[in-house]
């Protein structure tokens, strides 16, 4: 059995530092705290710079997707043109009612604010549950600096550029296995020869679909259809930009088959659908794969699912404790 050679060995706790502090965050936050994982203790949360008082708006922030009413749109099978989601993220504020530009010293719970540089310093693991741009733009002065990341926005490795610098070392990168699991035997069957016709078709609530790009009628047409809609069909790697928060679980798959291009997404608004449900399937030379994951909403966020706090839990409470058992 190896060490993660993340962290200290022996008795020293593994030092975790969290970049984000929204719906996955604060659950983290909360259960480090606690003292849920042993052999890992929080050390601090890592600000966006807006917040951490320098004063400089965060590049890597960007702007939730909709959490409007509503429901699917008939007929919209044909997706927008790309756009990545870079604006600044106007909805949401850490650490709960601390405005925007506030310098703060601690997070509730005492937990103390650092900055980026600060973070990486300080911590074994940085924890990324920020958004797909802070781990296309953050990610690598972890990875750079030596230190293991744990990444929660999956979807910023549909960028190859982005996928090189965080897998260029010395530091090691982690990919929670999020909302959904299997992706180890998925992995599996790509050793046996690669997987064919993988398909993942993720049902979401209409209204956690809407996007920024969409225009008008688009928007109006998901809000007032009534019975589930294709909203997007492609790649992978063509989800990721126009479902930023939706379609990290697609490039999650697309990784663990070996190439997010070979992995057809299909994005479903259902009106009535009252958990996301993630169902993918596949074939290769040893067999078949299917499974399907039902998720709660998360409580703060809808188009985040309940379950990815607890399976970054499991991936710290395996980085700190290596013990040949699942976490
Ligand atoms: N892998 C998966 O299966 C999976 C599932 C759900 C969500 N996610 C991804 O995890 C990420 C977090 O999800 P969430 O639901 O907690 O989102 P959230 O919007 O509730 O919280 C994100 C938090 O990160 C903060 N933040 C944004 N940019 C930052 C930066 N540069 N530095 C510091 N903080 C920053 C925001 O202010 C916010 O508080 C998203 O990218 C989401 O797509 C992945």
């Amino acid at each position: 059995m190896t060490t993660t050679g993340a962290g200290p060995t022996g008795q020293q706790p593994l030092k975790v530092a969290l970049l984000g502090h929204g719906a996955i965050g604060s659950v983290l936050a909360d259960r480090l705290t606690a003292g849920a994982v042993d052999g890992a203790r929080l050390i601090g949360i890592i600000a966006r710079p807006d917040v951490a008082g320098s004063g400089t708006p965060c590049p890597g922030s960007t702007r939730p997707e909709s959490t409007l009413p509503g429901t699917p749109r008939p007929g919209a099978t044909e997706p927008g043109p790309p756009h990545p989601d870079t604006s600044p993220e106007p909805e949401t504020t850490q650490f709960g009612e601390t405005p925007r530009g506030t310098p703060t010293a601690t997070a509730p719970g005492g937990v103390p604010v650092l900055d980026l540089a600060e973070g990486i310093a300080a911590a074994d693991v940085v924890v990324e549950c920020a958004s797909v741009a802070a781990a296309r733009e953050l990610g690598p002065e972890v990875i750079a600096a030596g230190r293991t990341l744990l990444v929660a926005s999956i979807g910023a490795l549909a960028d190859a550029a982005t996928a090189a610098a965080l897998t260029a070392g010395p530091g090691r990168l982690v990919l929670t296995t999020g909302a959904v699991g299997g992706l180890d035997a998925l992995a599996a069957h790509r050793q046996a020869g690669g997987l064919r016709d993988v398909l993942i078709i993720s049902t979401k609530r209409a209204s956690t679909l809407l996007q920024p790009w969409m225009d008008d009628a688009e928007r109006t047409a998901l809000e007032r259809a009534t019975t589930p809609v294709t909203v997007f069909e492609g790649t992978a790697v063509d989800v990721i930009d126009r479902f930023p928060r939706s379609a990290n679980v697609a490039v999650a798959v697309g990784l663990a088959v070996g190439d997010p291009r070979a992995v057809t997404v299909r994005m479903v608004a259902d009106p009535a659908a009252t958990r996301t449900v993630h169902r993918i399937s596949g074939a290769s030379d040893a067999g078949a794969f299917r499974a399907a994951v039902e998720n709660d909403p998360s409580p703060r966020n809808p188009a985040s699912s309940a379950l990815v706090p607890y399976a970054m839990l499991s991936a710290l409470a395996a980085l700190a404790r290596p013990s040949g058992r699942f976490a």
